[in-house]
């Protein structure tokens, strides 16, 4: 049998748990990454402690000092875990009660359970303020590399057929579009994160006048005019966890989107694509084939959005069925929380900085987008402007397009006589839908990728993204 804790298994225990038994309940191994949100908590909650007088400022100013000093150790590595106090909030009180008799009053009114769901809300809302400059980043990093190539074109594709002519950089603003939902479900999951449940004690908060609202505003739990948002029910307070299943939602779609990314990047740095050469700081070489360059940042990028689906399942099924209120399930919580800050920060970052270190094969993309297939539909529009229904000059077209395969060669170089022979409708002009340029110029619908709205966006993102 281990000793006993100092800190939490007292009167009730006759001694600590087995070992096995603590090996497979520890949290610390992993909830240590907490340690510099726990230690602002505790804090907060030791000033208040002091302003409602459970504790002197003697007290509250000793403890503050301990805690500091805790903290420089943990800082520099010196810190002990033990993983037999089980967690971060018991390894850091245990060590300032050792040094600080006062550290006893220190836990006055408060649960590890409403301090989990502290810290890890304080832990979350950081995580989220540098998530979202990670993927202003890669945002910047996709409007550049647009810029850097605004007159490139390639075909654009659906069910990964070459389809119509769009600008690489209308390719790219996709992404930029898709982030900027992302970014916004984050900050839409911060706000709901950034509530302070502090003062719900273990479930049925306290019999202390706690003050609630001087500890959620010293740890800036505020709305944007700076009111005190606290938790409004204690028991839901400790048990819920909606707010880590919506950032592991909100990751679970942004890594989907990334993957996606990423396959287009793989698909283009391929010999059969040829759009794109990444550095060769972003890609790594066969142990076999020495020809090989393989765009593994993509590739695990893609990847890795399975394990960040897995985790937002993982915790919908932990808490799926869970009665009220808190059940120590929940530690479960944290690994995968963990994991997928971890992930989707990682591939934003790596994903950004390979696209800043990727060169764009001009002419490569030029030959694919001269496929002049690409304007069947603008021949169609031509015969719309003629005053064709369309339903028949798609038909007329695709005659075209049948014609000009079975004679092998390509659509644009069909005469007019012969286009004639298919319609009436078609005169000496419809050689000009041809012209690549010309008909990017067409293209002026709002979000088309059109040279002028292309022009726009890019300014406009470029701006925004300052
Ligand atoms: N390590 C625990 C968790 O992550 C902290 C709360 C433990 N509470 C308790 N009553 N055992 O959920």
């Amino acid at each position: 049998m281990k000793k006993s804790s100092p800190v939490s298994r007292s009167g009730r225990f006759a001694g600590g748990p087995a070992a096995d038994v603590a090996a497979f309940s520890e949290s610390v191994s992993f909830d240590k990454r907490l340690w510099w949100h726990d230690i602002l908590g505790s804090l907060a909650h030791a000033a208040m402690l002091c302003k409602i007088g459970v504790l002197t400022t003697a007290e509250l100013k000793a403890i503050a000092r301990g805690l500091d000093a805790i903290g420089g150790k943990i800082k520099s590595g010196k810190f002990k875990w033990k993983p037999e106090l089980e967690d971060v909030h018991m390894n850091i009180e245990a060590e300032l009660t050792r040094r600080v008799p006062a550290g006893a009053k220190l836990h006055t009114g408060r649960s590890r359970n409403d301090q989990i769901a502290l810290d890890v809300r304080l832990w979350l809302t950081d995580e989220i303020a540098q998530l979202h400059h990670e993927i202003r980043a890669l945002q910047k990093a996709l409007v550049q590399l647009g810029a850097d190539n605004a007159a490139v074109l390639i075909p654009g594709y659906t069910h990964l057929q070459r389809a119509q002519p769009v600008f690489f950089a209308h390719h790219l603003l996709a992404y930029v579009e898709m982030l900027k939902r992302d970014d916004g479900r984050l900050l839409d999951c911060y706000t709901r994160t950034n509530v302070c449940p502090l003062g719900s004690g273990a479930l049925a908060g306290s019999t202390l006048p706690l003050d609630r609202e001087f500890v959620a505003h010293t740890l800036n739990f505020v709305d944007h005019k700076g009111r005190p948002r606290v938790s409004q029910n204690s028991m839901d307070a400790v048990s819920d966890r909606d707010f880590a299943v919506e950032f592991c939602a909100a990751g679970a779609l942004l890594a989907v989107h990334l993957s996606r990314l990423a396959e287009d990047v793989i698909l283009w740095a391929s010999a059969e694509f040829n759009f794109i050469k990444i550095a060769d700081a972003y890609t790594t070489g066969s142990s076999l084939m020495p020809q090989k360059k393989n765009p593994d940042v993509a590739e695990l990028t893609r990847g890795k959005s399975g394990r960040v689906i897995g985790n937002l399942v993982a915790l919908l099924t932990l808490l799926k069925g869970l009665p009220m209120t808190y059940n120590r399930d929940l530690q479960e919580d944290k690994e995968r929380l963990f994991d997928t800050a971890d992930t989707v920060r990682a591939c934003v970052r790596l994903m950004a900085a390979m696209l800043a270190n990727t060169k764009v094969n001009a002419a490569a993309c030029a030959r694919a987008a001269g496929d002049p297939t690409l304007l069947a539909t603008d021949l169609a529009d031509y015969l719309v402007k003629k005053g064709m229904p369309f339903r028949q000059a798609h038909h007329a077209v695709g005659a075209v397009v049948a014609f000009a395969e079975k004679s092998g060669r390509p659509l644009d170089q069909v005469t007019v006589a012969e286009f004639r022979a298919v319609s009436p409708k078609f005169g000496p002009d419809v050689k000009n839908v041809f012209n690549l340029a010309q008909a990017m110029q067409r293209r002026a619908l709002t979000g088309a990728p059109g040279a002028r709205e292309v022009k726009r966006q890019l300014a406009q993102w470029t701006k925004k993204l300052k």
